[in-house]
């Protein structure tokens, strides 16, 4: 099996000011330090990014944006690109998040556009996939997640291995209720599978998938045991330095 460095990513969605990201950034890497076995990657919002990229010099956090628009530039009013991201100093984006595809409308064809740029913009895309409550109930859950990742990366053709997935139950997410690690793992075995479909099987072992959706300190360690878990993308929990770092530090 092909060793996947673990990586933990943030999702600070739509809070903070510039004072407040200074004081969780400076909290964070005073108990992080610089971790050499596992990526720690930081998202806030457009705003802070700016702000987060002088505070992170220096360090190995990487940042990511939550969010891109598909074209390089042009008229499209309040929109932000992946050249604008990557001057900013991005590395990542997050695209597809939940939140984005139930209040803003985000479908499965925009995700692969915006898939798209992202790579050909340099960055590397963290794309969300994930069921309602009603859909897992209904048992469409596999068939649901295959169809998102198949569409979403349907502009991609060459390195896969780069590509970061995170499975997001849609049930799990600001809840307090998250997919217990077998049901996390079903669902990241079968996400592998339609990697391997896409690409092969040694390129579907290097791809990481994580899992997302309450992620806390008392939850992590036990999905990160999971053979296809291998990272977390963390919503409400990544605001808080303690709770953050100690998420990294999944035993
Ligand atoms: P919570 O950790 O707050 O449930 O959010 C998960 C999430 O949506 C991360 O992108």
């Amino acid at each position: 099996m092909a060793i996947r460095r673990s990586l933990i990513a943030g999702n600070w969605k739509m809070f903070g000011t510039r004072a407040e990201a200074e004081h969780l950034l400076s909290a964070l890497k005073t108990r992080i330090g610089r971790p050499t076995d596992r990526e720690v990657i930081i998202a806030p919002p457009f705003t802070l990014l700016e702000t987060a990229s002088r505070l992170l010099a220096g360090t190995s956090i990487c940042l990511a944006a939550q969010n891109l628009h598909w074209e390089p530039q042009g008229a499209f009013t309040g929109e932000i690109s992946g050249p604008m991201l990557k001057d900013v100093g991005c590395s990542h984006v997050i695209l597809g998040h939940s939140e984005r595809r139930q209040y803003c409308g985000e479908t499965d064809e925009q995700v692969a556009q915006k898939v798209g740029a992202a790579r050909r913009d340099g960055l590397i895309p963290i794309i969300c996939v994930g069921e309602t409550l009603a859909q897992r109930e209904g048992g469409e859950t596999t068939a649901l997640i295959s169809r998102q990742v198949r569409t979403a990366l349907r502009q991609v053709q060459t390195n896969f291995s780069s590509l970061i997935i995170a499975y997001e139950p849609v049930w799990a997410i600001g809840t307090g209720k998250t997919a217990t690690p077998a049901q996390a793992q079903e669902v990241h075995a079968a996400i592998r599978a339609t990697l391997a479909e896409l690409s092969d099987r040694a390129t579907a072992e290097m791809v990481r998938i994580l899992y997302g959706g309450s992620v806390k300190p008392d939850n992590v360690d036990g999905l990160m045991a999971e053979a296809d878990i291998d990272g977390a993308l963390v919503g409400g929990a990544s605001l808080q330095a303690e709770a953050f770092a100690r998420i990294i530090q999944f035993r």
